[in-house]
């Protein structure tokens, strides 16, 4: 990897999170910043939560120029903010942060660049989203994104499944009426299986397929199902060839890999900071070679 100048000049940028050290947003932070000839780095720091706000402050008072936000402060976050974009505010998380300073005061800008990672990655992959029908399993952060993308591209209905139903019908209740209306909650495999042909997008908003002991060998959806024609959205990353991504390959669908997100959602994040979209041309092969 390229040497850095660093000097006293040199910005700062980073990403809290915990854990944090895993990810490979440095890696496609620091080379869009040496491409673009931007004289800053990006670090990652991993802290539990209690250390959050003081983390928060410290950094605003430290002149971070911007921050990325991953698991498990994208909502905890919120609070600390001053103000939130349209679409942040709505999903009520946020990955990126801002800060803009003036002689008195730094304010805090927070942004949510997941919901664009998701959209641009299935519509750069060539797939329309809308009037498409789409299945989403799991009801965490990933997944409130992808409803959020989903809704704006006006797709058809969205399925959400999820092992703990609590925890779909507490996302559906962050949307009003119009938008619940075309929400609906899968309770079992069953449900799913009787809604599976209507289905033409299956996003995976789940850890299951990661790189862990307990995961990698998983599938978010019964084995038995067949993917043919569907379009398949993993948002796992590492592998980026999950148990889900080589069965929807070998079955004849279309698939959008977790690595497109997440460059996709860096880029957008780069360009909030520095208001430059970087070149993501060679990225992904860089970054395959991060994962197993
Ligand atoms: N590619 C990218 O750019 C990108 C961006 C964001 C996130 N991600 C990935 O998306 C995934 C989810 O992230 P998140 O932020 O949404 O996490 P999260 O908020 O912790 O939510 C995880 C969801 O997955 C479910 N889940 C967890 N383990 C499970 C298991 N063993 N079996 C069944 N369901 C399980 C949880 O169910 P319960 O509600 O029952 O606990 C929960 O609904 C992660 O792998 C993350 O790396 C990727």
């Amino acid at each position: 990897m390229q040497q850095l100048n660093i000097s006293s000049n040199t910005g700062l940028l980073g990403l809290f999170g915990y854990p944090s050290r895993h990810s490979l947003s440095p890696v496609i932070q620091n080379k869009f910043l040496r491409d673009n000839k931007i004289d800053a780095v990006y670090l990652t720091f991993e802290f539990p939560e209690e250390e959050l706000e003081t983390a928060f402050e410290g950094a605003k008072s430290l002149g971070l120029l911007g921050l990325n936000i991953t698991m498990p402060y994208k909502e905890k976050i919120c609070s600390l903010l001053d103000k939130k974009d349209k679409i942040a505010a709505a999903a009520g998380s946020v990955n990126t942060i801002k800060f803009n300073r003036n002689e008195y005061f730094t304010e805090a800008a927070g942004f949510n660049t997941d919901i664009d990672g998701i959209t641009e990655s299935i519509k750069k992959a060539g797939h329309e989203i809308r009037d498409k029908n789409c299945l989403i399993t799991g009801a965490g952060g990933a997944a409130r994104s992808a409803v959020f993308a989903f809704l704006k591209e006006k797709a058809g209905k969205i399925f959400i499944y999820n092992r703990t139903a609590e925890k779909a019908e507490n996302l559906l209740k962050v949307f009003d009426q119009k938008n619940s209306g075309k929400i609906f909650i899968l309770y079992s495999l069953d449900d799913l299986k009787k809604r599976y042909d209507d289905l033409d997008i299956i996003c995976n908003c789940t850890p299951i397929g990661m790189n862990l002991k307990k995961m990698i060998d998983k599938m978010p959806l019964p084995e038995d199902i067949n993917l043919y024609e569907k379009i398949v959205f993993e948002t796992v990353y590492n592998p980026v060839e999950t148990k889900l991504v080589k069965k929807a390959r070998r079955e004849g669908a279309m698939v959008v890999d977790g690595l497109d997100m997440l460059i996709n959602q860096a880029a957008s994040s780069f360009k909030i900071w520095f208001g430059v979209m970087p070149e993501t041309g060679n990225l992904k092969e860089v970054l395959l070679k991060y994962t197993i």
